[in-house]
Formats: C-alpha cells, sequence, structure tokens
C-alpha cells in the first residue's frame, strides 16, 4: 500500500513541527526538505526525527532539482553527514550525488537510500535493480508530460526483473493525478503538502487526499473517473462525486485532470482506463470530434460536458441543459415554462445550452450580448430576438422580463464587482437566474434578490448536472439529498 509523505518546507524546525502536529493522523511518514530551513536551524537536523516520533525522509536539494540548496558540495556532504547522525529512515540522494562514505553511513544506521532521477529517460537498469530505492520526479507542465510520464511509469512496471519499491512523482497541476494514484501505479510513495504549499493546492493536502480522494482505498482495479478542463483546479466536482462513491460503497475514484490538448487526454484514457469524465471549459465543443455518439442535447449546442466509456466507444452528454433547467422546474413545475418570455445575457457556449433549453421548454427567448454579431447568430440558429448589452438591449430585456438569465462571467471571482446589465432594473416577481457559481450570490443576484426577485445561483446547476453525471457513470441514483460541497 503507498505511503503518504507530508513533504516540510519550512524555514524554522518548529514551524515543520507544527505542521507534523497538524496532519499527524493522516501521513504516514514526513520529508524534511533541511534545503529549505534557515541556516541557524540546520544544527538541529539530527535531532529532527526523535522531535516527531514518526518516519523521516532526509533530504536537501539543490536549486537544479526543484530546491533551495545554494552552498558547496562540501557543505552539503557535511549536512548530510551531521543529518545522518539522526534516527532518519530514509535519505534522499541525488542520482549525481555519489558519495561512497555517505552511503555506507548509511547503510550501517539502517537508513535505506533513495536515488532520484530527475529525468525518465535517463534512467539505467542497474537503479531498478540496486538496493536502493529509485525514485523519478519530473514535472508535468502539460498533458503531454504527463502522458510521457504515465507511459514511461507503464513501461517500468513491466519490467518483470525489477520488482523492487520505486517512487514515481509527476509535479504540478498536469500531475496531480498521479498524487492520488501512487498505489494505482505502483509507487511506494506518494507526496503531499500543507494546504496552500504546493501547486494543486486546494487538492494535495493530507487530509483532501484522505477524505476527498481517500488515497488509502485506491487499490489497483479502483475505477477511476475525472474532470478535464484548462483552468480545472477550481473544480469543486470531486468533492460532489468521492463522497457519493463512498457512500455506495462503490470503489471508484474521481480527479481533476488539467488537460491543455485532446489527443494527448485521449491517449491517457486510454492507457489509464478511464471510464468517464466531465469536460469544462475549453473542451465542451472540441471534444465532441472524439466522440462515437451523442445526446440530441450534444447535437442541438454542439456542446458535451460528460463523457462515458462503453466498451472502446465514447458517448457524449450535455446534462448542462437538463442541469439549468432542474431548478427552474423545481420552482415552477415544466408547464408554466411555457409561453414565458426570457432574457439571456451572452451568447457563449454556456449560453447555447441555455437557450436550447429554454426555447424547447416552450419560452420565447431574446438575446443580448456584448458583441452583436454573436447575439444574432445564435438568435438565429434558435428563432430568437437578439441586441446589443447597449440601450436597446435594456429596452428588449424589459419586455423579455418573467425570466433573466446571466451567462457572461461578468461577476465571477476574482473580478467579483461586475455586473453586465448595471442599468437594469429588477421587478419583484421575476426569476433572475445566474450561471456563476463562485461567487455563490454574485452582485447582479444580490440586487435582483434585494428588488423581491426569486434568485437562482450558478451551484444548483452545477449540482444537478453532477447528479445526471453520477448516474451515468455509475447506473446508481445520486445518494445524497442536496449539496455535498
Ligand atoms: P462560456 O462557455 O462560459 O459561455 P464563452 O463562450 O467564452 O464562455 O462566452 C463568454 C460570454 O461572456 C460571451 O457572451 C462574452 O461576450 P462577447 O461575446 O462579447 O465576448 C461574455 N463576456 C465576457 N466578458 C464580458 C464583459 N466584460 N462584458 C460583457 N460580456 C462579457
Amino acid at each position: 500500500m503507498a505511503l503518504l509523505c507530508l513533504e516540510l518546507t519550512g524555514k524554522k524546525i518548529r514551524e515543520n513541527i507544527q505542521q507534523v502536529e497538524k496532519y499527524r493522523s493522516s501521513v504516514d511518514l514526513v520529508e524534511l526538505r533541511a534545503d529549505c530551513l534557515a541556516g541557524e536551524e540546520l544544527f538541529q537536523i539530527h535531532k529532527f526525527p526523535l522531535m516527531v516520533s514518526l518516519p523521516v525522509i532526509l533530504s536537501i536539494r539543490r536549486e537544479e532539482t526543484g530546491g533551495s540548496f545554494n552552498a558547496s558540495e562540501e557543505e552539503r556532504r557535511k549536512l548530510f553527514e551531521l543529518g545522518l547522525t539522526g534516527n532518519y529512515a530514509f535519505v534522499d540522494f541525488e542520482a549525481g550525488f555519489q558519495v561512497p562514505s555517505l552511503k555506507e553511513k548509511a547503510l550501517n544506521s539502517g537508513i535505506k537510500i533513495i536515488r532520484s532521477f530527475y529525468n525518465l529517460s535517463g534512467v539505467e537498469r542497474s537503479a531498478l535493480l540496486s538496493s536502493e530505492i529509485p525514485k523519478f520526479e519530473v514535472r508535468s507542465s502539460s498533458t503531454a508530460d504527463f502522458l510521457r510520464f504515465i507511459e514511461a511509469v507503464l513501461s517500468l512496471k513491466e519490467e518483470p526483473s525489477c520488482s523492487g519499491r520505486r517512487i514515481f512523482v509527476a509535479r504540478g497541476d498536469y500531475g496531480f493525478p498521479s498524487v492520488v494514484l501512487a498505489e494505482k501505479l505502483g509507487s511506494f510513495i506518494t507526496y503531499c503538502s500543507a494546504e496552500g504549499r504546493e501547486s494543486a493546492h486546494g487538492h494535495s493536502d493530507p487530509e483532501t487526499l484522505q477524505e476527498i480522494y481517500r488515497f488509502k482505498n485506491i487499490k489497483r482495479e479502483t475505477s477511476l473517473f475525472g474532470i478535464i478542463g484548462n483552468p480545472v483546479m477550481h473544480t469543486r466536482s470531486p468533492r460532489i462525486h468521492n463522497p457519493a462513491f463512498k457512500h455506495l460503497g462503490i470503489d471508484a475514484v474521481y480527479i481533476p485532470f488539467q488537460t491543455d490538448t485532446l489527443p494527448e487526454f485521449m491517449k491517457l484514457m486510454d492507457i489509464m482506463d478511464i471510464r468517464g469524465f466531465s469536460v469544462t471549459i475549453p473542451h465542451k465543443e472540441r471534444i465532441i470530434e472524439f466522440l462515437d455518439s451523442q445526446s440530441e442535447a450534444v447535437s442541438a449546442t454542439g456542446s458535451c460536458n460528460t463523457v462515458v466509456r462503453r466498451g472502446k466507444k465514447l458517448h457524449g452528454e450535455n446534462y448542462d441543459v437538463e442541469g439549468f433547467l432542474d431548478p427552474l422546474k423545481k420552482r415552477l413545475g415544466s408547464e408554466r415554462l411555457k409561453g414565458m418570455k426570457a432574457t439571456v445575457i451572452g451568447a457563449g457556449g454556456a449560453a447555447r445550452s441555455v437557450v436550447f433549453a429554454l426555447v424547447s421548454s416552450g419560452v420565447e427567448v431574446c438575446i443580448i450580448n456584448r458583441t452583436k454579431e454573436k447575439a444574432e447568430k445564435l438568435a438565429k440558429e434558435f428563432r430568437c430576438k437578439y441586441e446589443g448589452l447597449d440601450e436597446s438591449g435594456l429596452d428588449l430585456a424589459r419586455i423579455y422580463n418573467n425570466l433573466v438569465v446571466q451567462t457572461t462571467s461578468v461577476g465571477m471571482y476574482p473580478n467579483v464587482d461586475g455586473d453586465p446589465l448595471p442599468e437594469y432594473e429588477f421587478k419583484r416577481d421575476q426569476i433572475v437566474y445566474d450561471l456563476i457559481y463562485i461567487p455563490e450570490e454574485t452582485n447582479f443576484l444580490k440586487r435582483a434578490k434585494e428588488a423581491g426577485c426569486t434568485v437562482i445561483g450558478g451551484g444548483e446547476m452545477l449540482l444537478q448536472q453532477a447528479y445526471r453525471q453520477f448516474s451515468l457513470f455509475t447506473g446508481k441514483q445520486y445518494p445524497f439529498n442536496g449539496s455535498r460541497d
């Protein structure tokens, strides 16, 4: 079973001990990155293992390998010598750091050597066969990088003569799945960091790995689901799907895959056996060319937010459409939608799904958008009225006024002060729907609420489409009645 190791990069020993105390119950061991310590702290490094009473890895990384140590090699040797008089479980030496006296000292003290390679192609078979634990660490800065990493890891796993322990690490947002899937990849250790310290933050702290991703429960046969997007690490979807897998006893995990290029992701999907995935910006349109079949909503909107594998075939759905309608139907019933007049603000990808959903429900729609030509194009396709985001647009919106749907990114975190239509005055019997879910209540919705309107935030749509995805992925109904955020 892969071990969870907390990387300690504090400047002070005391700071590192506080981190260990905070996460003690979630991790199996810790790594003291002595290169991050302030100079005056270094003379204590041999005492550190006794201070934390957990197995500890000692490492002193140079800048070239992602560390902060910039004194001479002689200094580094001396520091390792001091450290190795302490009760460390492991010491991490870079591939080129070959000092026989230190190696001997480590072995005589029962300290196991981790040998770090920062380049997957240069791995020698002798490294795999030695008594040291080889660690392969790369930074993944694209989907292609991560694909290369996974291919190399899987081919090393196949080596029949090399059955010993080894460690695989892909750093960065693109590499995040390797953190969760250490056991699946055959990595002896996975590295995590205190909240907010590493890239992929919000995901790779020990508590999130244990509680949301159930790191310790992942086995080689655990089914894999995920979400692709760029950016995607802000996603809340793992917090919706993973607790439901747990609740229903389904052996599966749902992970964010930061994805810049789709052809490489498709190869990843094949070799990692990803069973299904959610699709977010900017891939909702371009994913369609990879599908073997698609729902009517995908064909009509040219947008797909859910893909499931059926054998070798890929099927696409657009649950944004029904996910958008669900909260409206909950408040109005589907019959009352018919004949209503609605203004849709925006004419991008999200607006397409909204306009299709409304028109198919018998709503009369007008589209107003900053770029009038885009409003015109969408409006002609769905036979609606349109205008720019200006005086004429305001006039039209005053007529199409039962429902107002805000689909632009104006008001979204971090630019939360934005309002796409500040001159618009709400009336109390209107329904106002903003697709943005961070923040939960945009300025636009706040104004509507103050005027007495019924307001709906984007969080509800996010949940509704996720519930449908969950059913498609698992064949089971989403088990919770409400948000698991
Ligand atoms: P999505 O898939 O989320 O809809 P999109 O396709 O990029 O994303 O569409 C973004 C929408 O937000 C567009 O309607 C865009 O207006 P333009 O067509 O004029 O670009 C709208 N939008 C983005 N920033 C805006 C701003 N500052 N003011 C008004 N509208 C804005």
